[in-house]
């Protein structure tokens, strides 16, 4: 095994919580010493994209079918709502005297690692450069300037993560939540951009170095030492059904050598209390060279309509967590889950057009209330392989019954799974209360060991599925949550896995959702009436 692989797996087996210990993290919080959400580079020209909030008429179940959907011109005012959809904000929340913005991806923590970038070389939508988008301003940062010369003419977006605003709170185990992070805002965008009727391309070839550099996250000194940011992702926006040239890399660091730079990242803490240094070893560890450019053949799925077919548009800003779930509910109809499920499966339409590589994470369901269902254990495999390779390494006591389903669906163990899943999820109530919870199972030693940085593929997987399962629970008239802290090994423990070769990475929970009334609401960009 490689020294990066072999560093890349210490790091996880370090991060686990334990039902005797939690990963380590720091031993209190100061609420307000915490990291700035907002990232703003100073000394740069701002551009304003046009007020948010606009409604578009995209129904979310067109979004199953995206190729019908017709395209909107590729103008600032859609790229405005095009950013909005994916990073902007969605709400302001106030309890007592703290106020606290809420952004259409979710957030291990509302912490937000996650930054989006432009990088424009189409003159006639915006002088060629790369660009900072500011979600509490809704306005971009021109970063950089250069001369695009004879290069296509094309827009891309680029994310990173702020590691610190992450490891602030959750300490070591924080790595892990910014990829997370990352899947879900890659989601964000791909959902976003179907809506424009656009679609997303990852450029999965990409080196993080060269990300860094058409970014402009290697120049270090227009950062504070320890809130750096790490380049994660790079996509191409394709605004017509028409295929375009090849992606070439090379093209694009030959004209970003000649940019001019501007600004520099304003500090986001006061301090930096803790420190966390395990975090940037593992980050080295799980560097993404450049590799071969992969594109995946998906199959057309029909999925049955949504039960609450909202403008996507609609549907996308009024996603939220559930803090607590009603354990005393109707069941979850049985064509909703259904859906939701079949949602989760490789297919033609967003988020899985923005993603490059097959199925590596499984979904292990602990049902709790859904209508013509027995409570119990069950598992969705999400390619052919699944079953043949976990049923000779789960628990023996497992029934392997086939459920009747739209897809392949399997009963493990019928039961009464609430004090297990809350108890495995940290002992969090929103595990047990909802209609189900879910682990999501990864090839992992494998895929580590092939290569490092496959461990951040991995988390962004999950992710991306996380989001779709916040989007389909909305579309069912539910709700769901992200769950990052749960007992790793105890998970293992349950499923019978003795080793990691499988390792769940990421918890998820639907169900109806109750509200916190002591909880204020407020619309996202009052503050931006001009
Ligand atoms: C990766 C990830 C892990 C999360 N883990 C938890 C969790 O363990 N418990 C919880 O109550 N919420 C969890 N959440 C929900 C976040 O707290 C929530 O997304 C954040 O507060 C923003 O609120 P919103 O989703 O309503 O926009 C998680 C979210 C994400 C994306």
């Amino acid at each position: 095994m490689s020294t990066s692989a072999t560093a890349v797996i210490q790091y996880h087996q370090r991060t686990k919580h334990n039902l005797n210990a939690y990963a380590k993290g720091p031993e209190s919080l100061d609420w307000d010493d915490q990291p700035n959400p907002f990232r703003r580079f100073s000394g740069c020209e701002t551009v304003d994209l046009p007020l948010p909030g606009v409604e578009l008429d995209c129904m979310f179940a067109d979004l199953d079918k995206p190729e019908q959907i017709a395209a909107r011109p590729l103008t600032l005012a859609n790229i405005g709502v095009l950013l909005e959809l994916s990073f902007g904000l969605s709400a302001w929340k106030q309890f007592g005297p703290d106020r606290w913005a809420l952004r259409c991806n979710p957030s291990s923590g509302n912490l937000h690692p996650t930054e989006a970038y432009l990088l424009c070389t189409d003159p006639a939508l915006l002088a060629p450069g790369a660009y900072h988008y500011v979600s509490h301003d809704h306005h971009l940062e021109r970063r950089s300037q250069f001369g695009a010369g004879d290069v296509q003419a094309e827009l891309y977006i680029g994310l990173s993560s702020i590691h610190w605003r992450e490891a602030w709170k959750y300490g070591e185990r924080a790595f892990r939540y910014c990829q997370h992070d990352i899947g879900h805002a890659l989601a964000a965008l791909s959902y976003a951009a179907a809506c424009l009727g656009w679609s997303v391309e990852l450029l999965s070839e990409t080196a993080d170095s060269d990300i860094a550099a058409w970014l402009g996250l290697d120049r270090s000194d227009d950062f504070v030492a320890t809130e750096h940011e790490a380049p994660d992702l790079f996509c191409r926006l394709h605004s017509d059904k028409a295929a375009s040239g090849d992606f070439s890399a090379a093209h694009l660091s030959q004209i970003s050598q000649s940019a001019e730079w501007f600004g520099k990242a304003e500090r986001l803490s006061g301090r930096h209390f803790y420190r966390w240094p395990i975090i940037d070893e593992v980050s080295g560890h799980a560097v993404k060279p450049s590799t071969a450019a992969e594109r995946l053949a998906l199959p057309n799925l029909d999925l049955p309509p949504p039960s609450h077919n909202l403008a996507a548009s609609q549907l996308i800003r009024q996603r939220r967590s559930a803090q607590h779930f009603n354990g005393k509910s109707a069941d979850l109809p049985l064509a909703d889950f259904q859906r939701m499920l079949a949602a989760l499966l490789p297919n033609s339409k967003p988020p899985f057009t923005a993603w490059n590589w097959s199925a590596q994470v499984h979904i292990v369901l602990f049902v709790h209330r859904v209508a013509d269902l027995e409570p119990g254990l069950y598992l969705l495999p999400r390619d052919a392989d699944a079953v043949t390779e976990l049923k000779p390494i789960c628990s023996a006591d497992y029934e392997w019954q086939v459920v009747d389903a739209p897809f392949e669906f399997y009963r493990l163990t019928v039961g009464n799974l609430r004090q297990a899943a809350k108890s495995l999820s940290c002992h969090q109530p929103i595990a047990s209360d909802s209609a189900f919870s879910l682990g999501m199972l990864a090839r992992f030693t494998p895929n580590v060991e092939a290569e490092a940085w496959r461990y951040r593929r991995l988390f962004w997987e999950c992710g991306m599925l996380g989001q779709i399962l916040y989007l389909e629970a909305e579309a069912a008239g539910v709700r769901g949550t992200g769950i990052g802290c749960f007992f790793d090994d105890a998970v293992h423990g349950v499923l019978g896995l003795k080793d990691n070769d499988w390792q769940s990475l990421y918890h998820f929970t639907i169900g109806e959702p109750l509200d916190d009334n002591r909880l204020q609401s407020f619309p996202a960009y009052t503050h931006l009436q001009r």
